[in-house]
C-alpha cells in the first residue's frame, strides 16, 4: 500500500501520516506548496509518477465565515480540488477517501442526520463542500466521502485551541449553547479512516467521535480538564450573522455508519 495525503499540514493529514508510520504503511504528503489540488494538470502528473494505491484528500479551505465572500476559492479548494483527485485517481484505477461536513445540512431537523438525509446546505462553505461530494461521486466509483464535524487536533484553528486561548486571558467566557454537533478527535480519526480504506467498502459515511454536545459544554469541558480558573457561561451569538455558519439546534449526531471506538 502506498498512500497519497494531500492537504497534509492540516489537523487530519498530520495524525493520518503519525498513523501510517505506526503501521508501517507508505505515503506520500503534501500540502499545497507541493501540490495545489486545483491544478489538474498538476494532480495527473503527481499521480502517474508517485503511482499511489489510494488517494486521501484533506485539503479544504476550511475558514467558514470568509467563504461567504470568497465563494470562487471555497468552490475552486472544497469542488474542483477534490473532483481534479477523483478524475486521476479514476485514470490510475485507486480509490480515494474524500472529506465533507455536517455543514451540507440546514440543521431544522432538529435530531441526528442519517447519510439517507437530504444535504440542503445553507452557508457558502457548506455549498462547495457539498460541490465536492457531488462531483467526487459523479467521477469515481471507488470513492469514500466521510462527513466529518467538529475536528480537532494539532494546529492552531481549531474550538479546543481557541477556548484554550480565551480562558487564559478571560475571567469569563461566553460560548454559545445553540450549537450542538459531535466532536472528532483526529487521533481517533485516522486509524478508522484507514481501517475504512481497508474495507473497501465505497460510499458515504458519517464519521465523528461518539457522543453530541453544544459548543458551551464542550468548551466547559475543556476548561476543567485544562485546570483554568475561567468561568463558561452560555450565551446566544450577539448580533448574529445574516445566515446561520452553524445550524441551530441538533445538527450533526453521532449517526455513524462506520464507528472506530478507542
Ligand atoms: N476542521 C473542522 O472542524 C472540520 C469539520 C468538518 C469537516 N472537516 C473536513 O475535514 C477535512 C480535514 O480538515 P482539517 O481540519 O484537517 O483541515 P485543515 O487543518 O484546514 O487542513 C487543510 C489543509 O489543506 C491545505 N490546502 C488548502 N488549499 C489547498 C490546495 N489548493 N491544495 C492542497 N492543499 C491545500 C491547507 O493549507 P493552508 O493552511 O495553507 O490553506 C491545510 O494545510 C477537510 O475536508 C475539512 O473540510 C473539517
Amino acid at each position: 500500500m502506498k498512500i497519497m495525503i494531500t492537504g497534509s499540514d492540516g489537523q487530519l493529514g498530520k495524525d493520518l501520516q503519525k498513523e501510517c508510520q505506526s503501521r508501517a504503511i507508505r505515503f506520500l504528503a503534501s500540502d499545497v506548496d507541493v501540490l495545489d489540488i486545483c491544478d489538474l494538470k498538476e494532480v495527473q502528473e503527481y499521480v502517474w509518477m508517485a503511482h499511489p494505491t489510494a488517494i486521501i484528500n484533506c485539503a479544504a479551505y476550511n475558514a467558514v465565515d470568509q467563504a461567504e465572500t470568497d465563494f470562487a476559492k471555497a468552490k475552486m479548494v472544497n469542488g474542483i480540488g477534490p473532483k481534479n483527485l477523483a478524475i486521476a485517481a479514476e485514470e490510475a484505477g485507486i480509490p480515494i477517501i474524500h472529506f465533507s461536513t455536517d455543514f451540507v445540512f440546514n440543521g431544522d431537523k432538529g435530531s441526528a442526520y442519517s447519510i439517507t438525509d437530504q444535504p440542503n446546505p445553507i452557508s457558502r462553505y457548506g455549498q462547495s463542500k457539498l460541490l465536492g461530494e457531488q462531483l467526487v461521486q459523479a467521477v469515481t466509483n471507488r470513492f469514500f466521502v466521510v462527513r466529518l464535524s467538529w475536528v480537532f487536533g494539532a494546529g492552531n484553528m481549531n474550538f479546543v485551541k481557541k477556548v484554550l486561548e480565551w480562558a487564559k486571558k478571560k475571567d469569563v467566557i461566553k460560548i454559545v449553547d445553540d450549537q450542538v454537533s459531535s466532536p472528532a478527535y483526529v487521533v481517533d480519526l485516522a486509524p478508522a479512516i484507514l481501517d475504512l480504506l481497508e474495507t473497501g467498502s465505497f460510499g458515504l459515511y458519517h464519521l465523528t467521535n461518539q457522543g453530541h454536545c453544544s459548543r458551551y459544554e464542550w468548551a466547559k469541558l475543556i476548561v476543567e480538564k485544562a485546570g483554568l480558573d475561567a468561568s463558561v457561561e452560555p450565551a446566544r451569538r450577539p448580533g448574529a450573522p445574516t445566515f446561520r455558519s452553524r445550524p441551530n439546534g441538533p445538527s450533526f449526531l453521532p449517526w455513524i455508519t462506520f464507528r472506530y471506538q478507542t
